[in-house]
Parts: C-alpha cells; structure tokens; sequence
C-alpha cells in the first residue's frame, strides 16, 4: 500500500505520525513539499516516507490519496489533479462536500469524508467516517474509534463538535494561566491542569454509557465549590454560549 498526502500540515503530521506508530502495512508513504518544514520533519522521524516536488507525481505513484489542504487551496488545486478509478481517496477536508470532492476528482474512485483530530498521533480519539467505507475503517480502526456515518447531513453535526478542540485548550490555558498569576510555576500549573482534565476525561470515558448528568450531579456536593463553579457558569451564560456556537459552526458547514 503506497500512501500519498496532498498538503503537509497539522493534520498530516498527525495522521502520519499515528500510520508511522501503528500497525498498519504500507510500502511508502509520499508527502507533498508543502510545508517544508513539516515534511522534512516526518522524514526524518520515520521510515519509508518519500517527499514529491508535485502533486501530480504524488497521486501518479500512490492507491491511497489523503486531501489535507484548507479548502481554499482544495478548490484551487484538486481539479487538475488526474486521479484513478482505482484509487483510495480520502478527503480530511471539513468544509467540502462530497459531492463538491467528487466534482474536483472527475473519476469514479473510493471517494470518502474523514475527520481525524491531532490525538490521532496517540492513536487515539474519534473518527468520523462518510460514508461507511469498510476498506477506510479497516484503515482508521487501529488509529483511533472510527464512527461510521450514514448521511453527510448528519455528519456535520459531529464536524461541528470537533471545532471545540481549541475552546478546550483555550480552557486548560485560562486555568493554568490562573494558577500561574497566583504564584504557582508555570510547568506546575500545566501540568497540574492537563492531569487533572485527563483524569476527568478517562472517568467520563469509563461512564459513558450512563447519563453524563450523572457526572454532573455525582461530582458536586451539596453547597460545595463544583456546585458554586457550574451554577455561576451557567448563569454566566457558558453553556449557552457553547451550544450558540455549535450551531453557528453548523450553519457554516451547512453552507458548503
Ligand atoms: N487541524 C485539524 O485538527 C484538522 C482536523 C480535521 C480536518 N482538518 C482539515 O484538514 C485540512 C488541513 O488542515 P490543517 O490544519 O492540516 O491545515 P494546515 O496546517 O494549514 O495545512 C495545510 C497544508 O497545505 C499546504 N499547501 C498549501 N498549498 C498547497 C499546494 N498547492 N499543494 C500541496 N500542499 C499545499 C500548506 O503548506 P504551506 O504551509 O507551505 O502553505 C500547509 O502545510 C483542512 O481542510 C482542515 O479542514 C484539520
């Protein structure tokens, strides 16, 4: 299996980072140029990985074709691109249709949607999937939990939640930063902060299968500081806030 990827940014480097860890079977792996920086980076991290002056001669030699442009630059360059029937064509790009991704590669090939998030070079975290795709999750099973996707109108939905990476770090930024100008050190705070979230998260994880309210519920004592912290929260107007911009994420993918 030869792997090609057109755009060498965060989500490559991810993507690549993750195959590279995994067990995953590949003869090469073919990155584009762009960015240098990036893709002299993985080169020289991993084996079998091929940098291509060109697009073109990326998607000549590879039957695995990841799209991880912006889709400004998608809309610019993937329609003089000459793809293969035969090939494997997976579009991370979250602001472009399948129907538009169809448009542009002209050939009937494998074409489908996946959203893979930067802990996919833990290999862990979800995988969205559009449509179901057995070869794709074959693929993405040992990168992460793929989550298979019947309708794309549905699949935004879970596109829009994955604008709320950065809200969360912009959170653990905010309280580290806070424990910070109370004098605690700065790698203390940090690293205070991300184990106290990773902890909760892998809680959370273990008791997904109930109610999340009872997380809420179960983590705050009768007039004690949780209760203080979620009620002043929400009477702030954080959780609205929050669902305001999720849907306002989703109109903007709606749009495309
Ligand atoms: N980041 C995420 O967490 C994430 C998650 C899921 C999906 N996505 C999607 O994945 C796509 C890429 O996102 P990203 O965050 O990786 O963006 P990014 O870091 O900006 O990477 C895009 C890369 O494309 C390169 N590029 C520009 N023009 C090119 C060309 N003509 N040929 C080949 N490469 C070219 C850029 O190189 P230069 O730096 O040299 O300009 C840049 O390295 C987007 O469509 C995004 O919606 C991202």
């Amino acid at each position: 299996m030869k792997l090609g990827f057109i755009g060498t940014g965060k989500i490559t480097s991810s993507v690549v980072t993750g195959i590279c860890k995994s067990k995953i079977k590949y003869t090469k792996i073919i990155l584009s140029e762009r960015n240098k920086k990036i893709s002299k980076q993985l080169k020289k991290s991993f084996k079998k990985i091929y940098i291509a002056k060109n697009n073109q001669d990326i998607v000549n030699d590879c039957n695995w074709i990841f799209l991880a442009v912006t889709p400004t630059v998608a809309n610019q360059i993937i329609h003089k691109l000459k793809f293969k029937k035969s090939q494997v064509i997976v579009s991370f790009i979250s602001t472009m249709n399948l129907q538009n991704i169809k448009k542009a590669v002209k050939v009937k090939a494998n074409i489908s949607r996946v959203i893979p998030l930067p802990p996919i070079s833990l290999k862990k975290g979800p995988i969205p999937i559009f449509p179901p795709n057995s070869k794709v999750k074959n693929f993405f099973k040992h990168l992460g939990t793929v989550v298979e996707i019947k309708n794309e109108k549905l699949s935004k939905n879970f596109w829009s939640t994955s604008g709320m990476m950065a809200p969360f770090y912009e959170l653990l930024r905010t309280m580290s930063e806070w424990l910070n100008a109370k004098g605690i050190q700065k790698d203390q705070a940090q690293r205070y902060i991300t184990s106290l979230f990773l902890a909760l998260s892998e809680d959370a994880v273990v008791n997904s299968n109930r109610d999340l309210k009872i997380l809420v519920k179960d983590s705050q004592t009768p007039k004690g500081l949780n209760e203080q912290g979620v009620n002043e929260l929400k009477k702030a107007g954080f959780y609205k806030a929050t669902n305001k911009t999720l849907n306002s994420i989703l109109k903007r993918l709606n749009k495309v």
